[in-house]
Parts: C-alpha cells; structure tokens; sequence
C-alpha cells in the first residue's frame, strides 16, 4: 500500500504539474482526489491492515492529499496568470495605428433651414411652438374665418379624418393661431414649425406632406408696418443686408388687410435668372394683419389689441438654398443624396 501511494503520488503531481488548461486540471482532481478517485480507492484498502500498520498508513495518505492539494492549488495560480499575461497581451492597444473613420450623420437639408429661422426669431424674442398634425377643422378653418363652403375646406383638397369633415390633417400651421391665442394671455411672439397635409399629386415641386412656418405677434398696437419691419429683417438675415423686398396684396380670410411677400432674387438682382425663372422675384410667404373676428373668437379683445401673421412653406427656401431642382429628393432618403449636404 506504501508504494501505490508513492506511484499515485509521484504520478499524479507530475501530471498536475503539466495540466496545460484549468479543463484538464480539474479533470485531473476528479481522477485522483474525487470520491471515485484514485486516492479513495487506496483509502479503501486500509480495513485491510493490521492495527499497527494503520496510523502510519493515514498518516502518509494524507500527506500525500496535502501535497497534492497544494500542487493543485499551484497550478491553477499558474494557469490564472497565465490567462491573465495573454488577455493584457491580446488586448493591449497601439496608440501609433491610424483610427477608423466613423460615419457620423448630419442635419437633413430641411432641418437646416428650421433651425436658421428658429435661430432668428429666437433671437427677436418669439417662443417656438410646433402643434397636433392631427386637427380639428375648428381650429384649421372656422376660428381662421374660413366658413363653410369656402373652396380651401374641400374634400378634393383636404384629408379629413371622419365624414363629418370635424378632423383633418391640417392644411396649414395657422391652425396654431387661435391655439396660440386662446390659451396665452397676451403679449404673444410664436415661431410654428411643422407639417402640413393637402390633396397634392406628388411632382417635382408639389408633395401632400410638405413643412411650414408660421409666425403670430399679437400685442397692443400692432400695425402692417410691424409686419413689414418685421418680415424685412428676417429676410436680410436669411439672404443679406441688402436684401430688397415687396409686399403685393393678396386675400387671406384670417388677415385684413393681406399681403404676399417677395424677395428679389439674391442671384441675379432682379435680371431674371434659373433661380427665380426668369422672374426677377422670388415668393416667400403669404401675411397679414390679423382679422379682428379671429381675435374674438379666441377671446382676444379687438378693440385694445391687435396682431400680425404670416405663414412661409419652408421646402421652396430649402431647395433654393441647397439648389436642389427636384422636391421629391428631399423625402426618399437616399443617402447618395442627403450626403451631399
Ligand atoms: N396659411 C397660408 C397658406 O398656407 C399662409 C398664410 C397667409 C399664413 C397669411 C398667415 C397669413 O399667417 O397671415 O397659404
């Protein structure tokens, strides 16, 4: 029994010592120090000894486990470190190669341009505002003095959301104006950015879902030249100091007196050129004087305050500023396009 335990021995911390994964070390204590191991069935013998033979017998055996264990506990250290030296080895970093390029996205050319004018009339003291897409025609035509039967209400032009045409997707984001004005108490300055939906066939230049930008100061005194002042230095921001303007007269039920705005052509001064076809004018908004019925009918007293709006289509100024010739580009998303910006 004296030499088994010495073969076990021997044998056993020579392959401990060589165990080249944690796998095959603990496949090696199953086989020597595990309940079925080699060195219980040794142990198994003892009942086989004399008394005398016994103590020395133990004694030796559990050396001979203490040894073992010990080689064991060894070897794992070893492993561990060694794991360790080859993971620091594997993982370590070489500040000297040259980095990989990351992809990074940017502003769509629409968003550009929102920004721009929100950075204005931020900076002319208005709130930004945006608004439900989603609309009662009470707030996208009545509360504008837009009546019944008026031919902006119509089917043919307007998606309505129910048959009794009480909500829609609004047409324009003066929807916001007596939003704006029936919960504000007065003096108001907002900036509206958003989409707008109408019956259009989609063209180079028409889309049923297209953005824009709407503007309403209410306040006492408020007069046409406000809006000319007004509208003159968002124009000079947006195309230069010496940008020239003017207003023609227009109707819009929601304004009186009404107006449309012009910029001659920051390309050519007004010869005529590609960029304004030829016409020397460019169109940027329609505006007005806010109608005295839309004040009451948000509770707006007309006789001590009055106000002034106007409304712009933001992806005309996109595409002139962008020179893009095709409106349909700037929704579908290809990257080949929108990169280039
Ligand atoms: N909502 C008008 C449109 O979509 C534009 C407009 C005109 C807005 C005059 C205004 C305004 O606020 O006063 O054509």
């Amino acid at each position: 029994m004296k030499e088994e335990l010495e073969k076990l021995a021997s044998e056993s911390l020579s392959a401990v010592a060589a165990a080249a994964d944690m796998a095959a070390l603990d496949a090696l204590r199953v086989k020597y120090l595990g309940k079925k191991g080699a060195l219980t069935a040794i142990l198994k013998q003892m009942g086989k000894l004399s008394a005398e033979e016994r103590p020395a017998m133990g004694q030796l055996a559990n050396s001979v486990r203490a040894e073992l264990e010990a080689a064991f506990d060894a070897r794992r250290a070893e492993l561990e470190e060694a794991a360790l030296e080859a993971r620091l080895e594997s993982e370590a970093l070489d500040v000297t190669l040259p980095g990989k390029r990351t992809r990074a996205g940017h502003k769509h050319p629409m968003d550009v341009v929102i920004d721009e004018l929100k950075e204005i009339f931020i900076g002319m003291g208005f709130e930004i505002d945006d608004g439900p897409e989603v609309e009662f025609s009470t707030y996208n035509f009545d509360r504008l003095h837009t009546e019944e039967g008026h031919p902006a209400r119509e089917w043919t032009d307007t998606f309505y959301l129910d048959e009794n045409s009480e909500t829609l997707l609004r047409t324009q984001t003066s929807s916001m104006e007596p939003r704006i004005m029936e919960t504000r108490e007065g003096p108001i300055r907002a900036a509206v950015f958003g989409r707008c939906y109408r019956k259009d066939e989609v063209d180079a230049t028409h889309s049923p879902m297209f953005h824009q930008m709407e503007g309403l100061v209410v306040d006492r005194h408020i007069t046409f030249a406000d809006l000319k002042g007004l509208l003159n230095s968002m124009a000079a921001q947006l195309y230069g100091p010496d940008t020239v303007t003017r207003f023609r007269p227009h109707h819009f039920p929601f304004t009186e007196p009404s107006c449309e705005m012009d910029v001659q052509c920051p390309k050519c001064g007004g010869k005529g050129c590609p960029t304004c076809k030829g016409e020397g004018w460019i169109e940027l908004l329609g505006a007005g004087v806010t109608n005295p019925h839309v004040h009451e009918m948000s509770g707006i007293d007309p006789d001590t305050h009055s106000g002034l709006a106007w409304g712009m289509g933001l992806e005309r100024a996109a595409m002139r500023r962008f020179k893009i010739s095709d409106l349909r580009l700037m929704f579908e998303n290809d990257v080949r396009f929108l990169e280039q910006f």
